[in-house]
């Protein structure tokens, strides 16, 4: 007994040493397997007699019995073992952020567009759409341009079929805004009533044959008309320092009207903008050209140029957003990069 014991033990005691499945089934060859110790015991009975025999064969059949629940318990902790060891491995760590998708965001000159129309929103300005393909009249006929005027020529215009030209800034939507404003007054103006005054943004897209660092084909403007029986120079002073500080957001900026030409102001100024702190202090930079609408401009929209008075002016909108975000060269804003655009986000 103490011989089946010991072979009970020692099998216990290899299968407790086995670290993996295969270890175990090589230490159970020792015991159950072909040549294994049970098996040889059982074989030794053969010589036994009939009533050993049976005592026998039930002492090693317990043995047996135990080795077998032995490598039973061992196999199930081993596979239990092996699959703690596998759901560690490959654990799903459900605290940490998820990877988000990419959401995008607006383009910076739309960024600026939006604030420029929130801006001047504010100081009771209508904002105004049209079409980027225009005809010569509203770009430039009703602007007084001059038949022979060099813009008007090849290499400024894109012109399209039909005529047709891609417009080259967004003052025809002085003409076509002022001219419908009119029209729906039409009535109350006829008793003598006065006109509400025009008041009006027009942000878009422009078009002109140029291409460098700080022009491209395609660009922003916004167009701004004001036209009312005392407006003054001054207001578009007041106006244009007011939407810089704003869009700007600082009053450490100061802005000088440089006299100009365009044939549909008079008289017409450059606007040009220095800040007095950061990176581009003390730089005198363009940002928009404005001035006193034409009386024959005035005339075109239906109105008596000697009642109705008011002020243009025409800011280029990436200029602005250039400098709003330190941005040294236009053609970024026309790559497509999304590394830059992220930035704005
Ligand atoms: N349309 C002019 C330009 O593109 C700017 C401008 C607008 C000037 C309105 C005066 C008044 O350069």
């Amino acid at each position: 007994m103490t011989e089946l014991n010991a072979i009970v033990e020692s099998a216990r005691a290899a299968f407790g040493q086995a670290a993996t499945p295969a270890d175990l089934e090589n230490a159970k060859a020792q015991f159950l397997g072909k040549t294994g110790r049970i098996t040889e015991l059982m074989k030794g009975m053969a010589a036994l007699s009939v009533v050993d025999k049976k005592s026998r064969g039930a002492a090693i059949n317990l043995a047996k019995q135990a080795i077998e629940a032995a490598l039973t318990e061992r196999r199930t902790a081993l596979a239990q073992a092996e699959l703690d060891q596998q759901l560690k491995a490959e654990a799903l760590d459900v605290t940490l952020t998820g990877r988000k998708r990419g959401m995008g965001s607006l383009h910076p000159v739309s960024l600026s567009m939006e604030r420029i129309e929130q801006i001047f929103g504010s100081m009771g300005f209508d904002v105004a759409d049209g079409p980027e393909i225009e005809n010569d009249w509203y770009n430039f006929g009703a602007l007084n341009f001059p038949e022979d005027h060099p813009a008007r020529a090849m290499h400024d215009t894109f012109y399209v079929e039909g005529g047709n030209l891609l417009r080259t800034h967004t003052s025809p939507m002085q003409n076509r805004y002022a001219v419908q404003h009119v029209k729906k007054h039409k009535a109350e103006m006829s008793t003598g009533a006065v006109m509400p005054e025009i008041r009006v943004i027009a942000p878009g897209r422009t078009y002109r044959v140029d291409s460098d660092a700080t022009h491209s084909p395609m660009f922003h403007q916004v167009e701004g008309l004001w036209i009312g029986q005392n407006v003054s120079f001054k207001d578009l002073k007041v106006v244009f320092t007011d939407f810089c500080h704003t869009f700007f957001e600082t009053k450490e900026l100061e802005l000088r009207f440089r006299p100009s030409y365009f044939p549909f102001t008079e008289p017409s100024a450059e606007i040009d903008i220095q800040f007095q702190s950061g990176p581009l202090a003390g730089r005198w930079l363009e940002v928009a050209g404005s001035g006193q609408v034409h009386p024959r401009v005035v005339e075109n929209f239906g109105l008596d140029p000697e009642q109705y008075i008011g002020f243009a002016f025409g800011m280029g909108a990436d200029r602005l957003t250039m400098l709003r975000y330190g941005v040294n060269d236009l053609r970024l804003f026309f790559d497509g990069d999304v590394r830059f655009l992220s930035q704005f986000q």
